[in-house]
């Protein structure tokens, strides 16, 4: 096996090798193009927060690994865009997407968490995944953006496909892309007419001092974007967390006990297993040093988000999951300017999503042989998560 594979099967080994002995290092992006890898706490967080590093890809030299490519429409997002664009979209829409709107967000949240619950009867066997920690937070997206229950469906078919593109068959993902596309703009031309108490309604509304608003290819990237960044990640933290809480019982029993834990819990999950291995590629915009190595500009650099948070020089003993560990300072959501716009209603979901898991079912257990983790060099997540659950314990 080359490097490749073993950073998208057994990425923490990977890790922890490269951390001591090249922790700057040459490997090659997932469409075979070179890149550096970067995998110390403290150089990731550093260059998370290093104006030198730029994502706009018209700093990128060409030959190397870019990243997904997304269609024009889609590509003016937060994610491609540096200061001062960046600073002015990320204001307009800071001030739609508040913490008044996670907040209304926990009753609908906790409602479906119930509700997908209730599905699941008293007892038996399932994969977790496809049963609850899928469709909770594309209920969630679909809420914040106001999108109509009658149109649900389709949106959740082109999602599926979109976060996980089958690249044999490219045919697919084109027409969802398209599907997607022509409902984002079906959408955004309805809240413009009827606008209602929903992000999408708030975005196209919200202006600034300077009555700046955001531009139709702005809205309809952003639209993306929420979807794009929100829904695989949380599909994934919530996975993840459950995984970690059925194969150390000990922390299950901990969290059980004192359930006020919870926030705490969540950011030991997301340091311990967090979704997104890798934070976007960054080119930067001059020579630049990094851990010793010196990155000629334009360049394209990955930032471990996993390596670092796994870096037994910031969390001791990073292998194992501590609840009671002080997890703060992981940097799963990402450090600096770009730190994960949707943190809170990360946050808030998984919160919700564990607590309701454990009030309703007092046994859970994996019921899988081993672990089935996607194999991928960016997301870290789980194919299925199989488990036995009971509401009590079943008579002798
Ligand atoms: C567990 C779930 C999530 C994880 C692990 C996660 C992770 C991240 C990370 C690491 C970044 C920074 C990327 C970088 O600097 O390279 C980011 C940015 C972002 N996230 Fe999240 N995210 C999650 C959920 C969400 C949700 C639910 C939303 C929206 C509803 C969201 C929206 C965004 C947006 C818009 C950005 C770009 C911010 C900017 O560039 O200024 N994320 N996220």
């Amino acid at each position: 096996m080359d490097l490749a594979d073993d950073l998208s099967t057994r990425p923490y080994d990977v890790y922890r090798e490269l951390r001591t002995t090249s922790p700057v290092h040459r490997v090659a992006g997932t469409d075979g193009r070179p890149a550096w890898l970067v995998t110390r706490y403290d150089d990731v967080r550093a260059a998370l927060a290093d104006p030198r590093l730029s994502l706009d890809k018209a700093h990128a030299r060409e030959g190397n690994y870019r990243g997904l490519a997304l269609p024009p429409a889609l590509d003016a997002n937060l994610l491609n865009m540096d200061p001062p664009d960046h600073t002015r979209l990320r204001r307009l829409v800071g001030r739609a997407f508040t913490p008044r709107r996670v907040e209304q967000l926990r009753t609908p949240i906790r409602a479906t968490a119930d509700r997908l619950l209730d599905a699941l009867g008293t007892h038996g066997t399932t994969d977790l995944v496809t049963a609850y920690a899928a469709p909770l937070p594309i209920t969630v997206i679909c809420e914040l953006l106001g999108i109509p229950e009658s149109r649900r469906r389709d949106f959740r078919s082109w999602s599926n496909v979109l976060v996980a593109p089958d690249p044999s068959r490219p045919q697919v993902a084109k027409e969802a892309f398209a599907g997607m596309l022509g409902f984002l703009a079906e959408l955004l031309v309805h809240k413009r007419s009827s606008p209602a108490d929903d992000l999408l309604s708030d975005l196209i509304a919200v202006r600034d001092a300077d009555d700046d608003r955001l531009t139709e290819d702005e809205l309809m990237s952003l639209a993306f974007l929420i979807l794009f960044a929100g829904y695989e990640n949380t599909v994934q933290l919530i996975g993840n967390a459950v995984l970690a809480l059925l194969e150390n019982p000990d922390q299950m029993a901990l969290l059980r006990q004192d359930p006020a834990r919870i926030a705490d819990a969540v950011e030991e999950f997301a340091r311990f297993e967090g979704p997104a291995l890798l934070a976007i590629r960054r080119f930067p915009t001059q020579d630049l040093e990094i851990g010793g190595t010196v990155i000629p500009a334009g360049d394209t650099v990955l930032l471990s988000l996993s390596a670092a948070n796994r870096d037994p020089n910031r969390f001791p003993d990073p292998d194992r999951v501590d609840l009671g560990r002080d997890a703060t300072g992981h940097l799963a959501l990402g450090h600096g300017i770009h730190y994960c716009l949707g943190a809170p209603l990360a946050r808030a979901e998984t919160e919700i999503a564990l607590t309701a898991l454990l009030d309703r079912f007092e046994n859970l257990e994996f019921a899988g042989a081993d672990p089935q983790w996607r194999p991928s060099m960016r997301a870290r997540g789980l194919t299925a998560l199989p488990v036995h659950y009971s509401r009590a314990t079943p008579a002798p």
